[in-house]
């Protein structure tokens, strides 16, 4: 598609694609295991389409007057901590998407790698978002966590072997969420960013494309890892 636009939120912003400009109707969120990239993919790909930029742990950390997200794991322990992510998230869609689908105000939004963990997380990013995963190796992913400077309780310990129980319960949960995968491998994160962008710029209307994909899909791969108990951490 050649029309291009200018988004509605200034005139000094760069001429997108039309088809980009339609993709960002919807909130568009990232999900992802620790250490993929996604603030940081989400915080320029928001800045690419000019529009606002949400961070769930940062607004939970918010919340709590500044706490990190590490130490509000360890004060509250992991289930309030999920009841806190789950009120960012609920809240950040609602607001982007003012509770209608397709009237969207635009808005990228940056989850925590267990949002998956909570059913109810998995419901409204199915019915709101148009959800990106990106993934990579669970050794690109220790490499980068082994670097990072902040600490993610869940994968304190063997990082690899935590890294591995992790991925490999999340991974179905992911995929059957997702409108969009992409594997970034060892990508930079500029290279990332770039992959994003031409991987929204091909969807038409997120509206219309994720829902019906996915409803099905993965409603079944939900009930499925829920009602084997599958793993220790089945979405509750
Ligand atoms: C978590 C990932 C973290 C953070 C918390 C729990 C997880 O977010 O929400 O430590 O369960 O994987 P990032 O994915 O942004 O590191």
């Amino acid at each position: 598609m050649s029309a291009l636009i200018w988004p509605d939120a200034g005139l000094d912003e760069v001429p997108l694609p039309l088809s980009t400009v339609i993709a960002t109707a919807a909130p568009i969120a990232f999900v992802g295991m620790a250490g993929v990239g996604k603030s940081a993919v989400a915080r320029r790909v928001a800045t690419a389409l000019g529009v606002e930029c949400i961070d769930i742990d940062a607004e939970v950390s918010a919340v709590r007057g500044g706490q990190s997200v590490s130490s509000i794991f360890d004060e509250i322990g992991e289930d309030e901590f999920r009841a806190l992510e789950t009120a960012a998230l609920l809240d950040a869609l609602d607001g982007a998407c003012n509770g209608v689908r397709g009237r969207a105000r635009r808005a990228v939004i940056a989850t925590g790698g267990g949002v998956v963990e909570r059913q109810r997380n998995l419901d409204a990013l199915r019915r709101q978002a148009l959800v990106v995963w990106l993934r990579s190796s669970d050794d690109v992913l220790a490499d980068r966590l082994r670097s990072s400077s902040v600490r993610r309780p869940l994968l304190d310990g063997d990082l690899e072997a935590n890294l591995t129980r992790l991925r490999t319960r999340r991974e179905p949960l992911y995929r059957a969420l997702a409108d969009i995968e992409i594997d970034v491998g060892s990508a930079t994160i500029p290279q990332v960013v770039e992959m994003v962008l031409s991987r929204l710029s091909a969807v038409e209307d997120p509206a219309q494309d994720g829902e019906a994909a996915r409803d099905g899909e993965a409603a079944a791969v939900v009930d499925e890892v829920a009602g084997t108990g599958a793993g220790t951490g089945a979405p509750r």
